[in-house]
């Protein structure tokens, strides 16, 4: 006999639909993988009219999102928005409710309280669809890999701004151009600052680091550069040099520390990551001694994003059946002991595009302020000139240390062969 698990829902938008259509269509398979057999009990929406498609008896719909706690065994919280979520979890995990969340932002941004609320009540808080959509990533890091180092974790976590990469190179277009469409055909939303800043891609870099280091690390101190600076002329530039351009988010171990950042990134061309195109996600992750590894799927939209919730919600009813919570804890919350390393402590390799005066000298110029602060150029170039008075140069660098590279660009930027302000990318060698 199947065990009955009565499933509450709060927020009924694209992905709560997507859950209840996944556990009416695949309820019998859940059931038969796990005894158990979770029933959606109540839907709380100020909208009670959405999917009419879906078979769910008008008696399951409510209006108070908190009324659900005390009825139902399991807590889904799909509302959004990082106040009335954040006291609907507090609630349920303060009842002992286990609770699952697809809320990236409430995660990164309140985590230390919330992880802290479900330590307290012994009540599971799961968030498998808040990185990375469809892909399993947080079970792979927190059960799959739990034998491992981590030695480093790249990610496209953001589908939007792979999205206007990929179209920026294939269209040969520019940004605002791209943006522009992609708007129009609802690929980017109507403010985009959220996706296109990078801050999103921050909230999910966050979360792997914390699961990569066993320490809740917060959104503070994680350097942020999102996509808004990249032009055409960038992705054609760095196509010369072997590399694209793709919004990642890095986490190293560096020493005793780690990196967490976000930015644009050139890598190479013939990379796997450089090859996730349009709105896919793509994890890649080293450890020891399992060696690389790559995920690859779709970060968001209404049926992946479900696929996760949904795991989570066996997941959490599995841990119900046999009276069990955080099997495979994720992480401590409490004292810290490592940091995030400050970007001007990090190494790195850099491409540098200036507007320069096409005139004698300009070169071995700019070349003397880099080799000045010991910095190696592996690679330059000179465009062709465009009939106009000033060209690009473009330079790649090999390893150099960010404080010293940004001290040679306010340099280069005095000089007056130099027509505008330096635009930077870093580079990694995936
Ligand atoms: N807006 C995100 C993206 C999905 O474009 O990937 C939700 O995190």
């Amino acid at each position: 006999m199947d065990r009955l698990v009565k499933v509450g829902i709060a927020g009924f938008g694209t992905v709560g639909t997507g859950v209840v259509s996944c556990l009416l269509d695949n309820g019998d398979i859940i059931a038969s993988r796990t005894g158990i057999r979770p029933v959606v009990h109540r839907i709380a929406d100020i909208d009670s009219a959405r999917d009419g498609k879906l078979k769910i008896s008008r008696e399951t719909f409510v209006n108070d999102a908190m009324s659900i706690i005390d009825e139902c065994d399991v807590i889904v919280e799909l509302i959004g928005g990082t106040s009335f979520a954040k006291n609907l979890i507090l609630e349920a995990l303060k009842k002992g409710k286990p609770v699952v969340t697809a809320n990236k932002a409430l995660l990164a941004e309140h985590g230390k309280e919330l992880f802290a609320a479900a330590e307290k009540s012994k009540a599971d808080i799961y968030y498998e669809a808040s990185v990375a959509g469809g892909i399993p990533i947080i079970k792979a890091l927190r059960e799959g890999f739990v034998g491992n180092k981590i030695e480093r974790i790249y990610g496209i976590l953001n589908g939007t701004c792979n999205f206007i990469l990929s179209k920026m190179e294939k269209d040969r277009s520019d940004f605002d151009c791209v943006l522009d469409s992609a708007q129009r055909l609802g690929y980017a939303e109507s403010d985009p600052s959220l996706d296109i800043d990078g801050t999103d891609t921050v909230h999910k870099a966050a979360i792997l680091a914390s699961l990569a280091y066993g320490e809740w690390f917060g959104i503070e101190p994680v350097y942020k550069e999102g996509i808004r600076g990249i032009s055409f002329e960038d992705i054609r530039f760095a196509a010369e040099f072997g590399y694209k351009i793709k919004l990642l988010a890095i986490i190293k171990q560096q020493d005793d520390d780690v990196q967490i950042r976000v930015h644009p990134a050139l890598i190479p061309e013939d990379s796997m990551l450089a090859n996730v195109s349009d709105v896919y996600n793509a994890v890649q992750i080293k450890g020891h001694p399992v060696g690389e590894t790559l995920f690859y799927g779709r970060g968001a939209g209404r049926d992946a994003t479900a696929s996760a919730v949904v795991a989570d919600i066996v997941d959490v009813c599995l841990n119900l059946k046999f009276g069990s919570h955080r099997r495979v804890p994720a992480f401590k919350i409490g004292k810290q002991f490592r940091h995030i390393i400050p970007m001007n402590e990090v190494n790195s390799r850099y491409y540098l595009r200036i507007r320069v005066s096409d005139m004698p000298g300009v070169i071995a110029s700019i070349s003397s302020i880099i080799g000045s602060k010991n910095i190696s150029i592996s690679s330059i170039k000179q465009a062709e000139k465009e009939g106009e008075d000033s060209v690009s140069l473009t330079i790649l660098t090999h390893l150099a240390n960010e404080r010293l590279l940004m001290e040679s660009i306010c340099e280069i930027e005095k000089l007056n062969c130099v027509k505008s302000k330096v635009i930077l990318f870093r580079v990694e060698d995936i």
